[in-house]
């Protein structure tokens, strides 16, 4: 029996390349179905694979408990009820990282625009004017680009931005491994005040909500830019307008707002509408066909994994466990609710079987429990079916695509 997969709001072509060639069955469809039409097709399938705009709601989850699991071929899992999900027993796989270069590209050329000031003599061309002018513009080599947040993006940043001849320093609150030459600055202060651009690719969290105000703003070097390709709350937009008419701030370019628009139909209104040597983006910082292809083949491979192996690793809303595929024994998976007692509970059953446990992996959160056994029996269905009998089982089955 081949499992059933279906693929919502036109996900890139190469994740059902990928999936069909490991045997699975796969339905792509391109628009993001409703809530009624996802309660009349999922009945009808194993997986379910959307982007960021099919809400997947406690209904349709409670609806189609039979879901092995979830995929979100994007980074935002916000649309996909995930307490819901776990509580089914049902992982959720994303792909948080597979955009990444394209947002440090972004960058890289935003910092040659804005020091070339591109856009608006650009603009000024297609209005008829000649802007011919060696004012103010400088090439970015030699220069120095602080990076606020050495993640994912904010290394790859580092590494370009080296390449082109620029001098590197960054502020992480995690302590990180330099690359090239690289210098970690120890306050955030030190990076400010000596960055010709200062660069954010920190996450949305408390601590860094409003942290790049009238205050740091202040400290950034006269004639310098700043560059939020991270999320709009983290830059206090009043002080960057008063310090871009002060020119205390050279220009800026901003990918994320503290408020966008939900859709291309939707206006979209900033302070910063109309200021010279403004960049302003539609959040496209990690838009590029080649993202998408990096995501298609993430989240399939996440569910290779997953249907073939029984490995959660990178699953949002469930402990994680990688796994080596099984060799012969029958493969059981076993979410169980996260209580003192359960394991020996499933190990009884499993010994009065009289079947032999090969290896035993498990995972928890403060929830649940996934259970992963490879057992020699040739009762594998009686077992499943006892194991899941327990109270405390949430979800039992065997493996059945073949790795
Ligand atoms: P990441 O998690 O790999 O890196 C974030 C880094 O920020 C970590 O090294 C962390 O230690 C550091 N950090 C956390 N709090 C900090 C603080 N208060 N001060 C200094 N450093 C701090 O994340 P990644 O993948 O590099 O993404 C960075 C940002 O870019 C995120 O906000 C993400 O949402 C955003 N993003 C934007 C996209 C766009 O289209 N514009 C696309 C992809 C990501």
């Amino acid at each position: 029996m081949s499992l059933k997969i279906l693929l919502v709001e036109n996900i890139h072509s190469i994740a059902a390349e990928r999936l069909e060639a490991e045997g699975f069955e796969v339905k792509q469809i391109a628009h993001a179905p409703s809530e009624k039409e996802l309660l009349e097709l999922l009945p009808g399938y194993d997986i379910l694979g959307i982007r960021s705009k099919t809400e997947v709601t406690r209904k349709v989850i409670e609806s189609n408990t039979h879901l092995f699991g979830i995929g979100a071929f994007c980074i935002g899992t916000n649309q996909i009820d995930l307490k819901a999900a776990k509580s089914w027993g049902v992982p959720v796989f994303n792909a948080p990282h597979a955009n990444t270069r394209s947002v440090a590209e972004l960058v890289i050329a935003e910092m040659i625009a804005l020091s070339r000031q591109l856009c608006d003599r650009s603009g000024a061309a297609h209005r008829g004017e000649w802007m011919k002018s060696a004012d103010g513009s400088r090439e970015v080599r030699g220069k120095t680009v602080g990076i606020i947040g050495y993640g994912h993006i904010g290394s790859q940043l580092s590494i370009l931005a080296e390449s082109m001849g620029m001098r590197v320093l960054f502020y992480d609150v995690v302590k990180k491994l330099p690359l090239g030459n690289a210098r970690p600055t120890r306050l955030l202060e030190d990076l400010l005040e000596n960055s010709d651009f200062v660069s954010l690719h920190v996450p949305e969290t408390p601590q860094t909500r409003n942290m790049i105000g009238k205050k740091q703003i202040a400290k950034m070097k006269k004639g310098s830019y700043l560059i939020n390709a991270s999320r709009g709350t983290v830059v206090e937009i009043d002080s960057l307008v008063s310090a871009l008419k002060s020119r205390h701030i050279a220009g800026c370019a901003l990918d994320v707002f503290p408020e966008e628009p939900a859709s291309n139909k939707e206006k979209f209104r900033s302070d910063l509408q109309g200021l010279a040597n403004v960049i302003l983006t539609p959040h496209i910082g990690g838009s590029t066909e080649e993202a998408q292809y990096a995501i298609g083949l993430e989240v399939a491979e996440s569910f290779r994994r997953f249907l073939k192996i029984g490995t959660t690793a990178g699953a949002v809303n469930f402990p994680n466990v990688e796994l080596p595929p099984g060799h012969g024994a029958c493969r059981v998976l076993n979410v169980h609710k996260n209580e003192p007692g359960v394991l020996g509970e499933i190990n009884g059953i499993v010994s009065k079987a009289g079947a032999n446990i090969q290896a035993q992996f498990l995972a928890t959160d403060e929830k649940i429990g996934y259970l992963v056994m490879d057992v020699e029996t040739r009762a594998a269905k009686k077992l499943v079916q006892e194991i899941q009998s327990l109270e405390r089982s949430i979800r039992t089955r065997q493996l059945i695509a073949k790795a």
